[in-house]
Formats: C-alpha cells, structure tokens, sequence
C-alpha cells in the first residue's frame, strides 16, 4: 500500500494520477470524493490518525503546506512510520533546506534531519520554486518581488509529482536528496515576457527591495516578521543559489521537465 498525504495539494493531485493501478491510500482531512481513489479521514496535526493507517511494508508519501506546528507533526508522523515497519518515506522538503534556515528552509531542515536518522529508509524531495506559484504572483497581471535580476530554475509540481511516483513504485534505493528543477533558469523579468505572451496581455515584473516589499506584504495583511522574512527569501533564493538546473527529474523519470512554456499552456486559465 502506498500512503499519501497531502492529496488534495498541488502535488498530491498530480501524484495520484501517476499512480493509477497501484494500491494507494489518501489521508486527507475532509471527505475527498473527487480524488477518485480511496482514502481515509486523517489529520497530520493529530499524528496517531495518520499512523493508525500505516502497515509493515507500506509506503508512505508525507507533504503538507507550512504551518507553526508542521515540524512536531511531520517528526511524530516519521517516528510512527518507523514503529509501523514502513518501507520508505519520500518527502517533499526545499532546495537548500537546513535547520536555522529562514521560514521553509529551516522548518524542512528539521524534518529532513529527523528522517535521516529514523531508520526508515528516505528520499527527501528538494525542488526548487513551483511554477503553481505563477497564477498568484502575477494576479492582476503585475508580480512584485524582491528577487533583484537573477534567475530561478522553478519546477512544475507535475514533475516533482512524477518523480515520487517513481520512487514509490521501484525498489527502494539508498536514502538520498533529490534537488529537482525545470530545464531553465529565468530572471522574473523573463517570465514576465513569457506570461505576457503565452497569455497575450501584459504582464509586469517590478522588483522592490527587501524593506519595500516586506512594507506592501504588511499593507496586505502579514505580521511583520513574516512580510520580512518572506522578502528576505526571495532576495536569498534570487542572488543566483536557485538558479542551477538539475538532471534530476529527467534522471529518475526517464523524460525531460516541464519548461514554463509547457506549464503556461496548460494553466492558461488559473491567470485569468
Ligand atoms: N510553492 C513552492 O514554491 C515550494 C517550493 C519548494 C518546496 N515547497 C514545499 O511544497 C510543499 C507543499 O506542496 P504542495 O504545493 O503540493 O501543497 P499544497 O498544494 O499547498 O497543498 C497542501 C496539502 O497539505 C494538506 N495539509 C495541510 N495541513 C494538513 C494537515 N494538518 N493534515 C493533513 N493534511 C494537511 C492539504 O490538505 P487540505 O486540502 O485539507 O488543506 C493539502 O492537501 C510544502 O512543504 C512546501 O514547503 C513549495
């Protein structure tokens, strides 16, 4: 059996459709009929309830959004796995994920840590920015930032999708990090000219700095610490250290990744 948390997510979704013909179970927190597959009521912030799904031999596929506790739930949720006899954990953690680091980076070091150490074996997913991030970021047809000029190699979550589909189904490996990423590194003023054109309207990117964006997330409605925080990780992740394309998806998968293009095609409609 093949377990999946965060089913109704980005990847989740995407996740289900590449295991089609396998055995899977969603543990979701409401009723999910859409989903097409079975699943069971389950709660990461109530661990047990995710443990009490999990057999000798399963294995387990453990996402979820952020939230304060994600830490505690995911680390209590690695340790009943390693008391069920789970096969393997894939997770999906952030590029450069490292405990101290700022916001994800930090609260998926963590996790990533506690896995390494379960006895479990592991496979930690580390992509770079989602294209899903898209639709939002340029509502209104304007993106701020604060990533300055430099380039991000962003990922579609189909690809990280796929690539947990083909962990979960061939023989477990040695644990390992799998940085993911699309073919290209672009500069946000690039994939603005690229929104613009696949959507056939302008689209803008305007880079603020550090203190102005985090001032225009506080006029939105963040607390100050995340509005900085946030802009700060955007200046981090755009000086350049995102910008490095892996082989990965296409090494594990068999196929290249998604381009913006291919993602632009298909999501035409989640920017209107
Ligand atoms: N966005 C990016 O650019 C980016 C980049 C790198 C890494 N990541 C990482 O990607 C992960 C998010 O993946 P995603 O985009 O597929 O997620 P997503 O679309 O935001 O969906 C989140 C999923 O988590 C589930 N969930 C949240 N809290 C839960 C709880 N307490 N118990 C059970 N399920 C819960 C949600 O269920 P409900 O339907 O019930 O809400 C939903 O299925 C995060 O770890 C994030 O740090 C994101």
């Amino acid at each position: 059996m093949i377990v999946v948390t965060g089913a109704t997510g980005s990847i989740g979704r995407a996740l289900l459709t590449g295991l089609s013909g396998h055995e899977v179970l969603s543990a979701v927190r409401r009723p999910a009929d859409d989903l097409g597959s079975p699943y069971a009521l389950a709660d990461l912030d109530d661990p047990a309830t995710i443990g009490a799904l999990l057999s000798p031999g399963d294995r387990l596929f453990l996402n979820s959004s952020l939230w304060p506790g994600v830490v505690d739930a995911h680390r209590a949720v690695i340790d009943l796995a390693a008391e069920a006899g789970v096969a393997q954990i894939v997770t999906v953690s952030v590029r450069d994920a490292a405990p101290g680091g700022r916001l994800g980076l930090g609260m998926h070091g963590l996790i990533d840590a506690h896995l390494r150490q379960s006895g479990v074996p592991w496979a930690v997913l580390q992509p770079s920015g989602f294209m899903q991030n898209l639709p939002g970021d340029f509502a209104g047809g304007t993106m701020y930032g604060a990533y300055g000029p430099g380039r991000i190699s962003y990922v579609d979550a189909r690809d990280i999708a796929d690539v947990a589909a083909a962990l979960l189904t061939s023989p477990v490996g040695p644990g390992r990090a799998y940085v993911l990423t699309g073919p290209e590194a672009l500069s946000h003023a690039e994939i603005a000219a690229e929104v613009g054109k696949a959507l056939g309207r302008t689209a803008r990117y305007v880079d603020l700095s550090v203190p102005e964006l985090a001032a225009r997330l506080e006029r939105q409605g963040l607390p100050q610490p995340l509005a900085l925080d946030l802009a700060e990780l955007q200046a981090q992740t755009g000086d350049g250290s995102w910008a490095p394309v892996t082989t990965t998806v296409r090494d594990v998968t068999g196929r290249a990744p998604r381009t913006l293009a291919d993602f632009l095609a298909d999501h035409a409609a989640a920017f209107s």
